[in-house]
């Protein structure tokens, strides 16, 4: 009954954000074997925009290169796959906040940073936790609330409602959504990843990231982004509209299996990494 209102929702929302393209091919791409450095640059060259911010984060300070890189193809060399993979990711995210305004209740550029705080930390958590495929991780983080924009631009009145209570109850986003509309933010994100196509496992990272219960899929990747998602809004990077920090669920710290010496580099490393990636990545 409940996803029976959120596919209700998504499909009549005619124009539904899109993935662009160039993610799409770049994924289907990376998974054939004989991809070669040529191709990936070929299809990352049709869309200008992602062309450009690739170049701009490989001359940026983290990477330290003295001489410019205005080649393509070296740049993808230098970043390797998977982190092209994700910068063409948040660059296309960064293309679909930026269509939306700001409201009073909502800031874009408040969830963008969220967004992208949220993508770091939990790579840094999956780096540190030796979690496989971090980058995958950085994915789900970067759109875990991705379901809030939907609810910040289609749902626009009943959604000040929603931030209205968040402000007089001091509960979370997701319990007033619950409250007012019936449902939440990770559920219709999760579903805008589905019709995304999206991977089940980038998807289940969407639907589970607040562990309000612990689900049967619950995985490593769950707990990062979980994790991830408090971390950011403890360190301040940017704001997805929530008025107290979470409480982390148990479960996700001990599958995590980290040491409580390990937060303080977790936490030093993501706000290193934030800074310069809100530098080059900024909204504009
Ligand atoms: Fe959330
Ligand atoms: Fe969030």
């Amino acid at each position: 009954m409940k996803s029976e209102k959120i596919d209700r929702i998504i499909n009549s929302i005619g124009k539904l954000p899109t993935l662009p393209t160039v993610y799409m091919k770049l994924s289907h791409l990376l998974n054939t074997p004989d991809s070669s450095i040529k191709m990936i640059s070929n299809i990352i060259s049709e869309d200008q925009a992602v062309a450009a911010m690739v170049l701009k984060i490989v001359n940026s300070a983290a990477y330290g290169f003295y001489t410019k890189i205005g080649d393509l193809q070296r740049a993808i060399v230098i970043l390797g796959l998977n982190e092209i993979k994700s910068l063409v990711l948040a660059t296309s995210m960064y293309k679909i906040v930026n269509q939306f305004k700001s409201s009073s209740a909502f800031d874009m550029q408040q969830f963008w940073k969220h967004s992208i705080g949220c993508a770091i930390s939990a790579k840094v958590l999956a780096e540190t936790a030796y979690i496989k495929d971090p980058e995958d991780v950085f994915t789900g983080g970067l759109l875990h609330d991705i379901g809030k924009l939907i609810h910040a631009t289609y749902l626009c009145e009943e959604f000040n409602g929603v931030v209205a209570n968040v402000v007089e109850t001091g509960s979370q986003v997701f319990e007033s959504e619950e409250k007012i509309l019936g449902f939440d933010h990770a559920q219709t994100g999760s579903a805008l990843a589905e019709k995304w196509r999206l991977p089940k496992k980038t998807v289940n990272m969407i639907a589970h990231h607040h562990l309000s219960y612990i689900p049967d899929t619950m995985t490593k990747e769950i707990a990062a982004v979980h994790i991830g998602n408090i971390l950011c809004i403890s360190l301040r990077m940017g704001s997805g509209g929530e008025k107290r920090v979470p409480i982390v669920n148990q479960k996700a710290w001990e599958i995590l299996d980290l040491k409580l010496s390990d937060l303080e580099y977790i936490m030093q490393r993501s706000t290193k990494l934030f800074e310069e990636s809100i530098s080059v990545m900024g909204f504009q």
